[in-house]
């Protein structure tokens, strides 16, 4: 008999996303989803399962490395729907997220030492600094959005210093990010200025090296020799904006909104602010935006979690659903900031295996600097409309936490 096709347009999972995982995560290990227009795709509803996924190589981020599979690649697809010159493919066939196995891991391997603890911890007093006056200006008013006049400058803000954006430039960087994850524009011109802007960057740095992630993504050589070329920084760098601006700036709202949720847990962090960091992993747990992983595709047919999967299905991992599984998470309903997990057993938010979040650490600071200064270093934050005016926007299905606004007074 042919699976049963769920869509998670459906209403129940944006009234209720967690309880109508849990009801899928009850029926299979995988159920068969649908959206408009689409081919069925397996979602993974539980969390062991979808470890297993994400490092099995028989499941691949490149739809092209399917044997048999005809028609275009995703970045083939994606450069067709946006009308993009065609030497605009060579950054999109680049990008890590779309890369696996052996080519994958040599991206990463190079940007790696760009991306090192030691860069990122040298953020911290830019990260400290910057939300320190976006807090002030936002007390000063009175009143805002805490999207808007908080975070999304906060994480605009990191992402650039970072890359080694001159400052001059940064307002144009944010308009083309923003614009580049906005439904409502189209943003193939964005991509573009976006794309020859980081071309000529790359130039600058190459003859005049500066201590940011663009200089050491150009130097950086492995021990064989072998070193990014230009349309692998280009895409690298493109992918780090795009992965790491607007996740982080929707968590810091989600995981406020939690804290409030959660007020013997505040008054816990308020009394003992050194377990924030701590803190922070249930926070990702429980209020992380992304509610699952990329595609997948099967290479071969196989048995997997006991159902059968034929060669080019698409699989997605429920990370949202992972987070709340209870065979993971005892009583995973309840905010514990204090929560104790062994190695291995950490919270799904930033995928697992190979694609594992490349940008983790720099997430888990950033939401650490802002909830200290939002709502351990004060105690007057509040929302100021109804949790049922809070809107979600709709970009991801499924239970992504994006929300549209997120009113306060300071
Ligand atoms: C709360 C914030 C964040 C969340 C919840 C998050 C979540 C994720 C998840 C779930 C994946 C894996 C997707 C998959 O397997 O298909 C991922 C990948 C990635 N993330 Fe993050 N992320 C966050 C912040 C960041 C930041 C700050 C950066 C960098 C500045 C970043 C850079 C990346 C990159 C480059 C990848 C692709 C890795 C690869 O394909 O090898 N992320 N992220």
């Amino acid at each position: 008999m042919a699976e049963p096709i769920i869509s998670l347009l459906d209403p129940e999972f944006e009234d209720d996303p967690v309880g109508a995982l849990a009801r899928l995560r009850g029926m299979s290990p995988l159920v068969r989803i649908g959206f408009p227009g689409g081919p069925p795709v397996w979602l993974i509803t539980r969390g062991e399962e979808i470890k297993a996924a994400l490092n099995d190589s028989r499941f691949v981020a490149d739809v092209s490395k399917v044997p048999g599979h005809q028609g275009p690649s995703i970045a083939e697809e994606a450069l067709a729907s946006l009308d993009l010159p065609v030497e605009m493919l060579s950054y999109f066939r680049s990008n890590l997220q779309v890369q696996d196995g052996e080519s994958h891991a040599r991206l990463r391997r190079l940007a790696a030492p760009a991306f090192s603890g030691r860069r990122i911890k040298a953020l911290r007093p830019r990260i400290e600094e910057t939300s320190a006056r976006l807090v002030d200006e936002l007390a000063q008013k009175g009143s805002g959005d805490l999207l808007r006049d908080y975070s999304t400058p906060l994480t605009g803000a990191v992402i650039c210093e970072l890359i080694g954006i001159d400052e001059a430039d940064q307002p144009q960087l944010r308009k083309w990010m923003d614009e580049y994850a906005s439904a409502d524009v189209d943003f193939s011109t964005s991509i573009r200025e976006l794309s020859d802007y980081l071309k000529k960057l790359i130039q600058r740095r190459r003859a005049e090296p500066a201590d940011d992630l663009v200089s050491a993504l150009v130097q950086t050589m492995d021990e064989d020799g072998d070193r990014l070329d230009e349309a692998e920084v280009i895409s690298t760098v493109a992918v780090l904006v795009n992965a790491g601006y607007h996740s982080t700036a929707h968590f810091i709202p989600n995981a406020v909104l939690t804290l409030l949720d959660n007020p013997d847990q505040l008054a816990l962090l308020r009394a003992r602010p050194e377990a924030l960091p701590h803190a922070v992993e249930e926070l990702m747990r429980i209020a992380t935006p992304l509610p699952a992983t990329g595609p997948r595709y099967a290479t071969e047919d196989f048995e997997f979690a006991g159902v059968s999967i034929c060669r080019g299905d698409a699989v997605t991992g429920s990370l949202l659903s992972a987070n709340n599984d209870p065979r993971l998470f005892s009583e995973p309903e309840r905010c514990d900031v204090e929560r104790v997990l062994k190695p291995g057993e950490g919270h799904l938010a930033f995928g697992a295996g190979p694609h594992r979040c490349f940008g983790a650490s720099l997430a888990n600071l950033e939401g650490e600097i802002a909830l200290n200064h939002l709502m351990v270093q004060r105690d007057s934050l509040e929302i100021t409309v109804s949790r049922s005016r809070l809107k979600y926007r709709e970009l991801i299905p499924g239970g992504a936490r994006m929300l549209s606004a997120c009113p306060v007074r300071l």
